[in-house]
């Protein structure tokens, strides 16, 4: 277990997720994710580990560039916190690492439904007890999974890797990233509707 403050993978008193391995599996079968996905997840993890800080300087890039972004990041009509920015960047980086683990357990579920907490007003700044804004808008989340698709692959391409395992380990990141958005909107969803 990592010792990353707010990082809460793993730990035994996180609510429960509403969505049981049975759904998960579902959500597998519906974007084709096979097991051949999660060995180029794991072969990705290889890649990206030693390159985490500097995918992490590309997307915190990203976002600054962006206003609408950083904000979430900032009191409303404040400079963005340096000291919040930091202590996320920290679980991000352990997320690159989680996502290409591919360990679909109980306890990853728990974890997704606390991240979409954390972008929602039900769960945001709590982790690092900051005064940010307090709640991240869906029409933002769902279009952030094209930069983070898109930005990845001169990271899996680094070392002459053959383009052919590049695309699957690509394609594998996007089958993630999008069943992990769909766990963290939960608690954007009417409620029956999920
Ligand atoms: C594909 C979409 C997204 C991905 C993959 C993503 C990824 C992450 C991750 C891994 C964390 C840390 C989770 C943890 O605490 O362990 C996080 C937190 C956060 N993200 Fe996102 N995010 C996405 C969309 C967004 C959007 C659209 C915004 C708006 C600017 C945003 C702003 C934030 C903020 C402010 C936090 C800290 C929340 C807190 O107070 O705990 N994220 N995100």
């Amino acid at each position: 277990m990592t010792t990353i403050p707010g990082y809460r993978h793993g730990d035994p008193t996180l609510p429960a997720s509403p969505v049981r391995p049975d759904d998960l599996e579902r959500m597998k079968k519906t974007c084709l994710f096979g097991e051949a996905d999660a060995a180029a997840l794991r072969e990705a993890k290889e890649k990206l580990a030693p390159h985490v800080e500097a995918i992490l300087d590309v997307w915190y890039g990203f976002v600054a560039s962006q206003p609408h972004l950083v904000a979430a990041f900032a009191e409303p009509g404040g400079p963005p916190s340096a000291e919040y920015l930091g202590a996320v960047r920290r679980r991000f980086g352990q997320w690159i690492l989680d996502t290409t683990s591919a360990d679909y357990s109980p306890a990853w579920l728990d974890y997704q439904l606390e991240i979409g907490r954390r972008h929602h007003r039900i769960g945001k700044n709590r982790a690092d007890g900051v005064e940010a804004a307090d709640h991240i808008r869906f029409l933002d989340l769902i279009p952030l999974v094209y930069p983070i698709f898109a930005t990845i692959r001169p990271f899996l391409e680094q070392g002459g890797t053959p383009a052919a395992r590049v695309d699957a380990m690509q394609h594998a990141w996007l089958k993630s990233l999008l069943m992990q958005i769909t766990l963290w909107s939960h608690p954007y969803v009417r409620e029956g509707d999920f």
